[in-house]
């Protein structure tokens, strides 16, 4: 096999003093190509790195523009990374790239790249628990950024608390699972609906449903880490949307039968997770409705847009999710006949609105397979775990 290129962006808190060690053990596992900040230079050597990583240290945007007229340095570096990891990173680098900006090769490098991404923080207690960088770690997550750490533990002050580097084993033993992650999905298109549908009765009312989005949304970061091209067409929802995925937000059930349409023809893949209304008032009125007297909503059929697409299927693979509050298998296996599905991810009513999920996945053969109480987040791994398969 050959050898994985990580890129390490040492950035300029006192932990950096452990970088040499941990370039050092990366070697173990792939080619190391250390990036460090102008700060990081206060901690740590360019020298010392370079022994260390067995490669030339990248020291600033422009170095190689100054003697070889080089200006694309950031750009290939970012093609030939297979995990960009930033250990030690600091609340102001972390604060930067959850706002793009790229003031230097490290946080330039991070726009630029498609690898994954994985920041071991290290900082004070109080600066890592402020609510700034708390929402910008967030911030980074719901984007597919992958986070190790911090620690607690003694720190540069003196004090205990929550800020320390993780271990360096911990570090080095994530990046190794990270480089052999599948990459299963490779030229494949999936194309995803997530989140409610709302439908309006007048300008300022609709009805909808409880449906989060989360789960969609999980998958949609899964299929990307697998190096799938992901399409996500999303109702309304509070989350943030992943990077690297073409999201397309859709307010009724007719805007997302519209939208999924139009992307079903590239798709390799549909996963219908959206909860799509199933009616929708029957007149929107053009002035808000007066609470004055009693009166009858209408409501007619939304199209069913799984069904729908489901006609033109062709070698799609098609994967439905049925939420039930009762007869949950029977009820999901007449879905997925009457939808034309590969799958049908089953999940009882009671679960609704979790982190985590208990679900049931049902092919066509009728098989079950139970899964155990698992976050979204592995659900979804399980989910597409099942769609590789097939379309190997
Ligand atoms: N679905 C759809 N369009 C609709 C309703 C549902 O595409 N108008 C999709 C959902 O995304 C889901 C699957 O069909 O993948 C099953 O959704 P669900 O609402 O559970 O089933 P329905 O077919 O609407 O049946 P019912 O509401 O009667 O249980």
């Amino acid at each position: 096999m050959p050898k994985k290129t990580i890129i390490l962006g040492v950035t300029g808190s006192i932990a950096a003093v452990k970088a040499e060690n941990l370039a050092k053990r990366l070697k173990e596992i792939g080619r190391v190509i250390v990036v460090i900040t102008e700060a990081a230079k206060e901690f740590v050597a360019p020298e010392g790195l370079a022994k260390a990583s067995g490669n030339r240290v990248v020291t600033s945007l422009f170095e190689k523009y100054r003697k070889e007229r080089e200006t694309v340095e950031h750009i290939s570096l970012a093609e030939e990374a297979d995990l960009l990891l930033i250990a030690p990173a600091t609340a102001n680098t972390i604060s930067k790239l959850a706002n793009g900006i790229a003031d230097d090769m490290l946080s330039t490098l991070v726009l630029a790249t498609k690898a994954p991404i994985l920041i071991a923080p290290a900082m004070n207690t109080n600066m890592w628990e402020t609510p700034i960088i708390q929402e910008n770690v967030a911030k980074l997550k719901a984007r597919g950024y992958r986070f190790i750490g911090p620690a607690f533990g003694r720190l540069a002050s003196g004090r205990m608390g929550k800020g320390r580097l993780a271990p360096l084993g911990r570090i080095v033993k994530e990046s190794e699972r990270i480089l052999k992650e599948k990459k299963d999905l490779i030229k494949k298109r999936i194309l995803i609906t997530a989140g409610p549908t709302q439908e309006p009765l007048d300008p300022v009312r609709f009805i909808s449903n409880r449906s989060s989005g989360r789960m969609g949304y999980a998958l949609a970061r899964a299929a990307l880490s697998r190096g799938g091209g992901v399409t996500l067409i999303s109702g309304p929802t509070q989350l943030l949307p992943p990077s690297g995925a073409e999201v397309i937000n859709a307010q009724t059930a007719k805007e997302m039968r519209r939208e999924v349409l139009r992307n079903f023809k590239k798709a390799d893949v549909f996963i219908s997770c959206a909860a799509v209304a199933d009616y929708r008032p029957k007149k929107r009125e053009k002035k808000k409705i007066k609470g004055e007297r009693n009166f009858t909503l209408e409501l007619e059929r939304n199209p069913d847009i799984l069904k729908e697409v489901s006609r033109k299927k062709g070698k799609r693979i098609l994967v439905g999710f049925a939420l039930e509050t009762e007869n949950l298998i029977k009820n999901a296996k007449a879905k997925l006949r009457e939808k034309n599905l590969d799958l049908i991810v089953a999940n009882p009513y009671s679960q609704a609105g979790r982190e985590t999920n208990i679900v049931k996945i049902i092919d066509k053969k009728g098989r079950i397979q139970n899964l155990p109480r698992l976050p979204k987040k592995e659900v979804a791994r399980r989910i597409l775990d099942r769609i590789a398969r097939m379309l190997k």
